[in-house]
């Protein structure tokens, strides 16, 4: 049997686990405690027992899933002789190279490494590898066993047939893989999710709204399966908060830390695993009033995600169907921002923005150059049956 190993034993990494066994490797899950893996394999069987439920997996098959699981808290040893190593451990760059520093010494040198940073630079992280061309990012999207999507992403020394290596993992692990075809921070779904995320919390800061008015409009006007802050929550604001610092720091002023989410994570009040965050999980899943959602107008986030998506396009990340993809198999948006802009008129969109960074100078507002240009050749949208896409 092929072996697999992950190392970190966390909300990702245990689901990450639990998918390779499931594709059947033999896969080792590596930790710093065996309380941590122990907490990890009882995470796994709730999720087999979940699938099984569901009659998404046979009995019979999610015991043998099992069997194929393994723990240890020796790294050197789970991947000596593995195939595949998926790393993911908090992220923090130094962390995540010194990792990878052991692993290019550990592992054999035709082994795939591949990190499941949500933002960081691939490239940085490879160059603690001998061979950084066989390190690339697989991104996957929480919770692991039920998103569909992963971004892959090649760094600059990361070969194609490593890349490839890493597209037909992921499809053999059930997920539909994107390339990613630039080393940018926060790749493609972080950027419009941070983008949605720097509005609200402006909206939020400024006075304007309060956590649920927003949260309503975002689930029941804009039909997205989780409010901003439940959705920032349920991935564990420390994630978050880490995310937004690499963005902050690649994006400037575009993409500012929350004020709010950084009070929270000082004390540490991390969402849904510690019981505090946004909201009190200590009493279950956050109860949104449908009543507060005209409160707040959704067209702000649909303009900041069609922004950003321009963004993403303007330096060739890249292109507008596999945005559109991304976003719908990472988040379970029912549309994707290129498919929304060309939908609303991108001529009213780029305006929209026009009149936010008029009233409020912020960054996030300001009108890519793309989207400029597009609306000045006439492009807008599905009106003009050119946009994003062309329509016949
Ligand atoms: N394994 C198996 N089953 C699971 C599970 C898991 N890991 N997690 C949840 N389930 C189960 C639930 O318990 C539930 O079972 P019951 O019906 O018996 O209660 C079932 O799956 C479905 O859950 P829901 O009824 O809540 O169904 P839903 O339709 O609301 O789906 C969801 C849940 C898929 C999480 C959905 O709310 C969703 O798509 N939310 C958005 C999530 C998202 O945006 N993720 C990406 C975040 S960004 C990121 O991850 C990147 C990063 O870098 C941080």
């Amino acid at each position: 049997m092929e072996k697999a190993v992950v190392v970190g034993a966390g909300a990702m990494g245990h689901g990450i686990a639990q998918l390779l066994a499931m594709a059947g490797f033999e896969t080792w899950l590596v930790d710093v405690k065996e309380e941590i893996l122990d907490k990890a394999l009882n995470q796994v069987r709730w999720s087999l027992g979940k699938l099984v439920e569901k009659g998404r997996v046979r009995e019979e098959e999610a015991k043998k899933v099992l069997e194929r699981m393994k723990t240890t808290v020796n790294l050197e040893d789970a991947v000596r002789d593995a195939k595949v190593v998926v790393e993911a451990v908090p992220e923090n760059l130094e962390l995540k190279k010194q990792v990878f520093g052991r692993l290019g010494k550990a592992t054999q040198p035709n082994t795939l490494l591949a990190t499941n940073t949500s933002s960081l630079s691939i490239t940085e992280i490879s160059k603690a590898v001998e061979k950084p061309e066989r390190v690339v990012g697989m991104h996957f999207f929480n919770p692991p066993v039920l998103m569909p999507l992963v971004e892959v992403v090649k760094g600059e020394y990361t070969s194609d047939e490593v890349a490839g290596f890493a597209m037909d993992l992921a499809r053999r692990m059930g997920k539909t893989p994107i390339l990613v075809r630039k080393d940018v921070r926060g790749f493609i779904v972080n950027r419009i999710l941070i983008s949605m995320f720097t509005e609200v919390c402006l909206a939020v800061c400024r006075g304007e709204a309060t956590i649920e008015v927003v949260d309503a409009a975002v689930k029941y006007k804009a039909g997205l399966p989780m409010g901003a802050f439940e959705l920032a929550d349920y991935i564990g604001l420390d994630v978050a908060y880490n995310i937004s610092k690499v963005m902050e720091e690649a994006y400037g002023e575009r993409a500012k830390v929350c004020p709010e989410l950084e009070k929270l994570v000082k004390e540490g009040k991390l969402g849904q695993k510690t019981g505090k965050g946004f909201y009190d999980w200590s009493v279950g899943y956050p109860r949104i009033p449908f009543k507060l959602a005209d409160k707040y107008d959704v067209w702000r986030i649909y303009v900041v995600s069609v922004n950003e998506a321009s963004w993403l396009l303007k330096e060739d990340v890249a292109t507008p169907q596999d945005i559109d993809t991304a976003i719908k198999l990472g988040t379970s948006w029912v549309q994707g921002p290129c498919e929304l802009g060309d939908e609303l008129g991108l001529d009213l969109v780029l305006s929209r923005l026009r009149e936010l960074h008029m009233k409020y100078k912020e960054e996030i507002y300001k009108p890519c150059p793309l989207l400029e240009e597009y609306v000045g050749r006439g492009w807008l949208g599905r009106k003009t049956k050119r946009g994003f896409y062309i329509y016949e």
